[in-house]
């Protein structure tokens, strides 16, 4: 059995899941891991709460609360969103866990064992007013390699490089230069790495090849080692005599608990996780803002470690969501809360929706409210639920909602039955190769042959062919149940019910989508219309909501 280990960037646990973040890594994950499970892959979904960093620290502060009772909070709201969107970890874990902070600890002493790691006094950003280092966010300037402005010391949002020292350096938060205090700290050598990573980019097919290029481009304009200690106590505590208050960086520890958390879960079900690993293909799903570090830190440091865990084999990336073509911010209340949205709208049409606008490339992608009405009015509700609706109301009224049998097929029988035959054939290329949308859409096409196909036999004349079209429509049904069941998990379900099928969707195999399964005198379970239409006014109060 093909075994696959699927992770989506970890959720800073400091505030709540907005449209952004699902759109461009967790749906992706999920539809892709839900696609797996059926395709025969024994393939599991992690995830964990970011919880180290100095934001968090700060924002835990003026909250009156220890950081270890914030990030809990947002760890338990995190999840609960992602489990009402619909997100199916099969395990939701924390970067603060036991299990992880002794896996970092165990793999900077194994990388300070094999040479990677160095100490070095360094002079860092003070600020003399608000009296604190200042890491990463605290400091903004311009960017030493593009020139932009206003970028944080710790990455630039510009070009994607995470600046060596940044230039015209101010405090973010007085907005004062600040002054320069020594410290020592570890560094990681990341220059070390140049080979292997080159050789690793060069060999990976599945990797994106845009993405591939510009990091190619990173290692030959020159690498530089990366400082991985922070001076204060909000995160993996260093450990080794001599650093006392000071942690690790979180994007040392973070990326680790991809490993720690898949292990906690396998092992507790009884697996070798290590071995589990090492024999899975491995997909981090992340948006284009994190290429550094998923490219270049995280395979450095696991080829560090000796490859005891090996590199991913996919990193799909993929572009920012804008909100009707503005950039969303969190300040400018120019952004949409999941646990918002999925108050107003069900889970599966925001699913389908972010799935169809949603390309497998770094190309940014765009909410847009009227948008949204429109194609789930017609492609959803319109194309697939009219079909399904009309194939199994017409089974229940003229049929007493049983398959009819049937009698020798004509043409557009055939050519229907051929579409079945096909389906599976011409979506999996696409669901393996990340062509999430592009699959959806055949799906659409598919759900619109068969409405033209039944609008065409007119089984309400009660004509020769009327049986054959009830037939093999209701057929179809079950083949998009199947096909829509990574994309749209509760909508699929309960099209599965409605045909009358026992168990769950879930459990069935993806490719038998193209099959004709049901047989003459299967008894249809109750049909009740499965969507309902997006009105325009409620659209208008959606829009008026942003930017107040
Ligand atoms: O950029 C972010 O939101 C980070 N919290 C992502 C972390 S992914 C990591 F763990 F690799
Ligand atoms: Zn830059």
């Amino acid at each position: 059995m093909k075994r696959a280990i699927i992770t989506s960037a970890l959720p800073y646990a400091n505030g709540e899941i907005h449209l952004g973040h699902v759109a461009s890594t967790y749906l992706p994950a999920d539809i892709t891991t839900r696609f797996l499970k059926l395709n025969g892959t024994e393939a599991y979904y992690f995830c964990a709460s970011d919880d180290f960093g100095t934001p968090i620290l700060i924002q835990s502060e003026k909250e009156n609360k220890t950081p270890e009772e914030y990030v809990k909070i947002w760890n338990k709201r995190d999840h609960e969103d992602f489990t009402s969107f619909g997100i199916g970890f099969d395990f939701f874990y924390r970067t603060s866990s036991p299990e992880n902070v002794i896996f970092v600890q165990d793999v900077f002493k194994k990388l300070q064992a094999n040479g990677h790691i160095y100490e070095k006094e360094i002079i860092q950003f003070y600020c003399t007013i608000d009296k604190k280092f200042l890491p990463d966010r605290y400091v903004l300037g311009r960017c030493p390699y593009c020139k932009a402005e206003d970028q944080y010391s710790d990455l630039c949002e510009k070009c994607g490089r995470v600046p060596e020292e940044i230039e015209d350096p101010k405090c973010s938060i007085c907005k004062n230069p600040p002054t320069k205090e020594k410290t020592r700290h570890y560094f990681f050598k990341l220059t070390n790495f140049v080979n292997e990573l080159n050789q690793w980019l060069e060999s990976d097919s599945y990797l994106q090849r845009d993405v591939k290029k510009y990091v190619q481009n990173w290692i030959k304009e020159g690498l530089v080692d990366w400082d991985i200690t922070r001076d204060m106590n909000w995160g993996v505590p260093i450990p080794l005599d001599g650093a006392k208050g000071q942690v690790f960086y979180g994007w040392f520890d973070n990326h680790l608990a991809y490993i720690s958390t898949a292990l906690k879960f396998l092992d507790e079900k009884g697996l070798d996780g290590k071995q589990f690993w090492n024999s899975a293909d491995i997909y981090h799903f992340i948006g284009k803002d994190i290429v550094y570090h998923h490219y270049l830190f995280l395979p450095a440091m696991r080829i560090g470690i000796g490859n005891e865990f090996k590199l991913p084999d996919y990193i799909p990336t993929r572009g920012h969501l804008m909100l009707q073509s503005k950039k969303i911010s969190k300040s400018r209340n120019w952004y949409i809360g999941l646990k918002d949205f999925l108050g107003v709208y069900p889970a599966d049409y925001l699913r389908f929706y972010l799935a169809l606008i949603t390309p497998y490339s770094q190309d940014d992608l765009n909410f847009d409210w009227e948008e949204f009405a429109s194609r789930i009015n017609s492609e959803l509700i319109g194309n697939i639920g009219n079909f399904i609706n009309r194939a199994l109301g017409f089974t229940h009224k003229s049929m007493a909602g049983v398959v009819p049998s049937v009698t020798e097929f004509d043409s557009s029988d055939k050519e229907a039955q051929e579409k079945i035959n096909n389906f599976s054939g011409e979506l999996t290329p696409l669901m393996e190769n990340n062509s999430l949308d592009k699959a959806l859409k055949k799906i659409i096409e598919f759900s619109a042959h068969f409405n033209q196909y039944f609008q065409k036999k007119e089984p309400w004349k009660g004509g020769a062919g009327s049986g054959n079209c009830v037939f093999v429509s209701v057929n179809a049904v079950r083949s998009l149940a199947i096909s829509l069941y990574p994309f749209l998990p509760e909508s699929s379900q309960k099209i599965w019910e409605q045909l009358g099928m026992a168990g769950s969707v879930s459990e069935q195999i993806w490719s038998s989508m193209s099959e004709i399964k049901i047989p003459e005198g299967h008894k249809i379970g109750a049909a009740s219309p499965l969507f309902k239409k997006i009105e325009a006014s409620d659209i208008e109060a959606n829009k008026a909501k942003l930017g107040k």
